[in-house]
């Protein structure tokens, strides 16, 4: 089965890689990604200074998904510049992902990172768990301002990781944006933020920083995900490609998102919890799955969504 697939001009061998934020913040993490069967090295969001991140416990998954409230730890910008020229040994694509904390941050790692010469940058609008800091891509204003200017620093195929959006009126005005601003690709989506976990028999929350609010993760999201990425992909008439995330646990979750026109799909939860042999268990059952329906790829099914 052909899981190869291509994004803004890139060539990834395969179709699955790890969603920024799992198992991908230090050295030794990235370099298991590139060792793996995982179609790309996607990082840690990284920001101007290293960061410890928030306290623990910060993630806990559960049956159906998971909750966490990682506060961005990260080794900091430079250390990734500098790891990025390493990572190219592996012969995979390279992912960066950007955050930060103002404007200003954005442009100096974006300028930096795009120095290091991965082979997408994805700009992460969507962080919901820095106390007192909304999470940029709620806020459209500052979303087309921010990304004008990160636009005009960055030569690498760029694409923004969104939040999920509950209602179309946002998706349009995002889109149109997008649009205005140019992106080679969008990821879609980030966690829902801050959800609330309780563990009845403790009476407790299950994570310790905002007082157990965080972004959920794993199956329970797959129907906000797909929602998001079959929005995007219809507002942009399939031209922008797109990387489904969310709620990934099995082949059959990775078809779905590909029918709604995702041509690559990222996996966090699932990674956290199984680690790199993830991939190669999603890929076989991804083979079984495009076997029985006749489609001869991965990218045959993109868009291919029936509606009744
Ligand atoms: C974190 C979580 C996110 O969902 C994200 O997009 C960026 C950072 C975190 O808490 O580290």
């Amino acid at each position: 089965m052909d899981f190869t697939t291509s994004i803004a001009g890139v060539r990834f061998p395969s179709c699955f890689m790890n969603a920024a934020g799992a198992r991908c913040v230090t050295r030794e993490e990235l370099e298991t990604l590139g060792r793996s069967q995982a179609g790309a090295i996607v990082t840690k969001s990284m920001t101007l200074e290293p960061r410890q991140g928030n306290p623990e416990p910060r993630y806990y998954a559960f049956t159906n998904g998971s909750i966490n409230s990682m506060g961005l730890p990260n080794l900091g910008y430079r250390a990734y510049a500098a790891l990025i020229p390493e990572l190219r040994r592996f012969g995979k694509p390279i992912v960066a992902s950007v955050a930060g904390f103002g404007e200003e941050d954005f442009v100096t790692i974006a300028t930096a990172i795009n120095a290091s010469k991965p082979d997408l940058i994805e700009v992460n609008l969507s962080c919901p768990n820095i106390p007192g800091e909304p999470q940029i891509g709620y806020d459209a204003d500052v979303t087309e301002r921010l990304l004008k200017r990160v636009r005009k620093v960055v030569t690498t195929p760029m694409g923004v990781k969104l939040p999920p959006y509950f209602d179309p009126a946002h998706q349009d005005k995002m889109a149109q944006i997008l649009d205005r601003v140019g992106v080679e690709f969008l990821s879609v989506i980030n966690s829902v933020g801050n959800g609330l976990v309780v563990d009845l028999e403790k009476e407790s929350v299950v994570i310790k920083p905002k007082g157990g609010f965080g972004g959920l993760g794993g199956p329970l999201i797959k129907p906000m995900a797909l929602a998001n990425v079959r929005a995007f992909w219809k507002l942009f008439g399939g031209r922008v490609p797109i990387i489904g995330t969310g709620g990934i646990a099995s082949g059959g979750d990775a078809f779905e998102h590909l029918l709604c026109g995702a041509s690559a799909v990222q996996v966090g939860t699932a990674f956290v919890e199984e680690g790199t042999g993830v991939f190669e268990r999603l890929e076989s059952e991804l083979a079984v799955v495009l076997g029985k329906k006749g489609y001869d790829s991965a990218s045959a099914c993109v868009g291919k969504l029936k509606e009744l």
